[in-house]
């Protein structure tokens, strides 16, 4: 999505850009070589350091790294910017290490998380109930067979400790059948990774800083890989825009029913990949770039009881 994000971002010389998700960098050095004054990359993953080195020594003062939450861009000091970009989900450096244990095609410690604390999917998979399983797995993984894939993970944790993505891989094995190209814990491993790192309720928030933290005129672009993110990316620009129901982007900019629309979307909002990318890269096929361009309007009220799923979810401090 490299060329579609550029284009989206529409980035001009000396511009302040925020790349929200550094990973390997390969948005940010984009960014600088598309002319942009400085760059500030954020990741909470702290092994993203020497990459960003490497590109602090080739650009100099124009590129820095701040390891943060996204959520919290906003409480660093840094000035207003002119673009902010996410590009949600792991990076295939995290996919690829078998130590971080992403990966149900690599066996590893059930780890999971993207920064160094916290609980780990061990942590969930050995400490959730089973009715909190069933949830995590039904809201983050939107599998179908959550409640037998609970029901099998209490059984055999009361026999032996599930402490590796081997030993998980096994235990959904002998309980949901494979269907297709699609291995049988690939949602399993999703529903662990969102809830490990508060994916979804980090989107939420990410978005809320980067309101705050956008000048007016400033270009927001989000990519996501799926539905589960896109509904939030999505929501979050439509209340912004002043797009509820029975408004509409043609809508004078302050609405009836609340604050003034802190964003605008332009016509062309919503980008899939091309044909060739979706050919060339199968993790692209579900990518959607959403963007959007700040108004002078206040950033409104980040609702602090903000939830993704209607249902009671369980917290991660249940398991600290
Ligand atoms: C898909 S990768 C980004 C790849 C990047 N665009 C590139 O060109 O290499 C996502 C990155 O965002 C980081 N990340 C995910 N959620 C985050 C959050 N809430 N706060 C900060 N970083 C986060 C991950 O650690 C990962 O390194």
């Amino acid at each position: 999505m490299l060329d579609e994000v550029l284009r989206a971002a529409d980035v001009q010389a000396g511009e302040r850009v925020v790349d929200a998700t550094f990973g390997n960098g390969g948005y940010s050095e984009a960014f600088l070589q598309a002319g942009a004054g400085e760059v500030v990359g954020l990741d909470r993953d702290p092994s993203v350091r020497s990459r960003a080195d490497e590109l602090a020594d080739q650009y100099d003062s124009r590129f820095r790294l701040v390891e943060t939450p996204f959520s919290e861009m906003d409480q660093h000091d840094l000035p207003l910017a002119d673009v902010i970009v996410f590009d949600i989900g792991v990076s295939s450096m995290q996919i690829d290490r078998a130590e971080r244990g992403f990966s149900f095609q690599k066996d590893g410690p059930l780890d999971m998380r993207m920064s160094r604390s916290g609980p780990t999917a061990r942590d969930a998979v050995m400490k959730l109930s089973e009715s909190e399983l069933e949830t995590v797995f039904r809201v983050y993984g939107e599998e179908r067979q959550a409640r037998r894939a609970a029901a099998r993970i209490v059984e055999a944790r009361q026999d032996a400790e599930i402490a590796t993505t081997a030993e998980l891989v096994d235990v959904i094995e002998s309980v949901i059948p494979r269907s297709g190209k699609i291995h049988p814990a690939t949602r399993i491993f999703q529903a662990l990774r969102i809830f490990v790192n508060d994916e979804l309720g980090e989107l939420y928030r990410g978005l809320c800083a980067a309101e705050r933290l956008l000048a007016p005129g400033g270009r927001l672009v989000v990519v996501t890989f799926h539905s589960l993110e896109d509904r939030i990316a999505k929501q979050f620009l439509r209340d912004r825009a002043g797009e509820f129901e029975g408004g509409s982007r043609y809508a004078p900019a302050v609405t009836q029913t609340g604050p003034a629309a802190s964003f605008r979307l332009p016509r062309r909002s919503v980008v899939k990949p091309s044909r060739a990318e979706e050919q060339s890269n199968p993790r692209a096929r579900s990518a959607k770039l959403r963007m959007a361009i700040r108004t002078d309007a206040p950033a409104h009220e980040q609702d602090p009881d903000w939830t993704p799923a209607k249902r009671a979810l369980p917290t991660l401090a249940a398991i600290a």
